[in-house]
């Protein structure tokens, strides 16, 4: 994959000299960018400051902006929103970028591999996103969901994050709490995931499973008294899909180890998401989550419950 540099601001006489290693890169104007067509490629621009000029660019060229002054705790949010629901990511690591780039371009003519090489390269996300789906699966399953309903929910519940691939990766895994803007900025994955779904699924765009995938990557944050986001839905207007959702990804991720926090045990994070409910979270489906568990304690080992559910 080509990548086309644009620098703004005369970043050009740094970034000649310090060029990210592994990637054809040329240097064109913005203008020149129309002059490169094929489909194979992918825009940087790189700006000193955060301001107009960089964002009209990044977004005329549909690319990536890359600011390395970018302040997080001191920008406009909504400038950075405004770059999210036009598809543009924003780096200000070389480090992340250059993540980022493997990523898209190594992959960007294959979803499935596109998506198994994304989920190693976000640390423990990648066992996350797998128990969403498999628990989401049960969940519906009980619900009395049919088995098209079945497959795209766990098929959903595994994507429903896709969205932070857009999002820097040492950001993500940082150590620290996040300020309060920092967690707004990590809410744009659900616009991120979106971006993302339309971009790579739309050969699926008239199948049941894309219209699952795209309500979940959008809505698996959304909450029952319209506490949640993006839009603050409320239990009506959540369809069960995101609902099913909402529950395993927090249920699962609390008993992950993150950065700044350990695990939960089983029951802790059981009695958090009743806590919970029903002002967050469905009663029917936090009902079954609770049988789901206590039918699963019938197995010694994962290998088993995977034998015996195979032959049932
Ligand atoms: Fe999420």
């Amino acid at each position: 994959m080509k990548i086309y540099w644009v620098c703004l601001q005369n970043t050009y006489n740094k970034r000649k000299e310090n060029l990210p290693q592994g990637f054809e890169i040329i240097f064109i104007s913005p203008q020149g960018s129309n002059n490169h067509s094929e489909k194979n490629r992918f825009c940087v621009v790189e700006s000193e400051r955060f301001d107009d000029e960089a964002i009209r660019t990044a977004i005329e060229l549909k690319g990536v902006l890359f600011c390395e002054n970018l302040q997080i705790n001191s920008l406009n949010f909504s400038l950075v929103e405004h770059l999210a629901l036009s598809g543009i990511p924003v780096f200000w690591l070389m480090s992340d970028l250059v993540k980022f780039l493997e990523i898209i371009g190594k992959n960007n003519k294959n979803f499935v591999n596109f998506i198994v090489n994304l989920f190693p390269n976000s640390n423990g996300d990648f066992s996350h996103a797998f128990k969403v789906g498999e628990l989401s699966e049960l969940i519906a399953r009980k619900l009395g969901c049919d088995e098209v309903s079945v497959y795209c929910i766990r098929t959903a519940g595994i994507l429903h994050d896709v969205g932070k691939f857009y999002l820097p990766h040492s950001f993500l895994n940082s150590p620290k709490r996040l300020t309060d803007l920092e967690k707004r900025f990590v809410s744009l994955h659900t616009v991120h995931g979106v971006n993302f779904v339309k971009e790579y699924l739309f050969p699926l765009s008239d199948t049941e499973l894309y219209r699952v995938i795209l309500d979940v990557v959008q809505n698996h944050h959304e909450r029952l008294d319209g506490s949640g986001y993006r839009k603050g839905l409320t239990a009506r207007d959540i369809s069960i899909a995101s609902k099913i959702v909402s529950v395993t990804d927090v249920y699962s991720a609390l008993m992950c180890d993150r950065p700044y926090r350990t695990a939960c045990d089983k029951d802790l994070a059981l009695s958090y998401i009743q806590n919970k409910t029903p002002q967050w979270f469905d009663s029917d489906v936090v009902k079954v989550l609770i049988e789901v568990e206590k039918e699963k304690k019938k197995f010694k080992t994962f290998s088993e419950e995977c034998y015996v559910r195979q032959r049932t």
